[in-house]
């Protein structure tokens, strides 16, 4: 059963919630979020003698939410990989030094920020190091690692692997860390982003695995010392009933065992860094949205007023999300493409799915939103972006203004 389906019955809150704010709203359980942050330190306090979260921005940036993350874990850090991530995660409150910095075929101007603010620099490539060196030279620096293989909810998000656009090769990137090393830096850490949305604990062991034979292996020849493995994001949460959430206290215990079995004792061994994003704030969000039309023509389409503009997953990965009729859990009488107002064919948020008896105005949920929905989301056809909304307890808030049409155009010279 979803984390959030008890919430998501509560027909009276949902319906408030859409006179209060209109729709289509993205709404966030702050419960939820603090339950994903809670069980994910505790769990790694007691399977590593040191470790940072790096919450990854990208999947949620928006500030309120970043703040509320600092409030329950103030030690946490920030995965960012633009300066516009590195701004709100400073206005968030938390400090650039605990972040780590992930670009891809960055700018010479996007590195000088992230040095400037001091973030931890992760480099995708010796090409990067470059262009770093044109800006400055930072004390400490990782490289990301494709070890040759990645695995991912679809191939789309699979972020590592022959034919991924990120990092370096496992043979060449002992020539990156000798180059920095060359130039100066004594601080070094490896990160290994390798892709999103994985439930297959064995994946994470064998990704660490080939991880520590490639940190033994650069220690070993250039008699440096890392000071910690950041093994990315990737860890899943279910978007399906039939599928099991990752046991975190399982899979970390596997994961300390591959670390500290790699490394003669556990003072000498890296710290083990996380990225997360999905399992974070994927399941504590979803969005409220409305029934604008019911046709029937060669299929059954059930219109709303969300569309790809505010969840983009659907139509770019043929991802799918549950999708729940407010205040039902009666039984399905048919089967529905949903879609939104977007001038494209490709604007579906699910495909041929069964569903209840629906109505004109009826109120529906799509659920696990909160990581890549609004951050995805985009003004096609000129729609204004839909706003958020924190739950805490018994009280709601606004946290972002629903966008309007004078805003997308305020940078025009009309
Ligand atoms: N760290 C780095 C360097 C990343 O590139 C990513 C995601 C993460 C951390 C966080 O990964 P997570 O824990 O959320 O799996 N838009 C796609 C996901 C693409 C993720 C790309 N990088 C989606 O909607 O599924």
């Amino acid at each position: 059963m979803h984390p959030l389906r008890k919430l998501i019955q509560n027909e009276d809150l949902l319906s408030h919630l859409a006179q209060t704010y209109g729709t289509p709203i993205y709404v966030y359980d702050l419960g939820r979020i603090t339950e994903n942050l809670n069980r994910l330190e505790t769990t790694l306090s007691s399977h590593f003698n040191r470790h940072h979260i790096c919450y990854a921005v990208k999947a949620n940036s928006n500030p309120h939410l970043l703040t509320e993350m600092r409030k329950i874990l103030p030690n946490i850090g920030g995965d960012c990989s633009s300066p516009g991530e590195l701004f709100v995660t400073e206005k968030a409150g938390i400090d650039p030094t605990r972040c780590i910095y992930t670009g891809n075929y960055e700018s010479t101007y996007d590195l000088k920020i992230a040095l400037e603010k001091g973030a931890y620099l992760n480099l995708d490539d010796i090409s990067s190091f470059k262009r770093l060196l044109m800006v400055g030279l930072p004390d400490r620096i990782s490289f990301r690692l494709n070890p040759g293989f990645g695995k991912g909810t679809f191939s789309q998000i699979t972020t590592a692997g022959e034919n991924a656009k990120f990092g370096i090769p496992a043979e060449k990137i002992i020539d990156a860390y000798r180059k920095a090393q060359d130039a100066g830096i004594k601080q070094f850490g490896l990160q290994c982003m390798a892709g999103s949305g994985n439930l297959d604990e064995g994946y994470f062991v064998e990704l660490l695995r080939a991880i520590v034979l490639n940190t033994k292996k650069i220690e070993n020849e250039l008699s440096i010392r890392f000071e910690f493995i950041s093994m990315g994001g990737g860890l899943g949460i279910p978007y399906k009933d039939e599928e099991t959430p990752l046991n975190y206290d399982r899979l970390f215990r596997q994961l300390s065992k591959v670390l500290y079995d790699g490394y003669a004792d556990q003072e000498s061994a890296p710290a083990l860094w996380v990225e997360p994003g999905k399992l974070i704030i994927g399941d504590a969000g979803f969005i409220l949205t409305q029934v604008t039309g019911l046709k029937a023509s060669y299929k059954n389409f059930i219109g709303i007023d969300a569309g790809m503009e505010t969840l983009m997953r659907p139509a770019l990965y043929g991802a799918y999300h549950r999708i729940y009729k407010v205040g039902y859990s009666g039984s399905n009488n048919g089967t529905y493409d949903f879609t939104g107002p977007i001038c494209e064919n490709t604007d579906r948020i699910a495909v041929d799915r069964p569903f209840p008896p629906i109505a004109e105005d009826d109120l529906i949920v799509i659920m696990d939103a909160g990581a890549y929905g609004y951050a995805m989301s985009h003004n096609f056809n000129t729609r204004p972006r839909a706003a958020e909304v924190l739950l805490d307890g018994d009280t709601h808030r606004l946290i972002r203004r629903r966008e309007t049409i004078e805003d997308i155009f305020s940078g025009c010279d009309v």
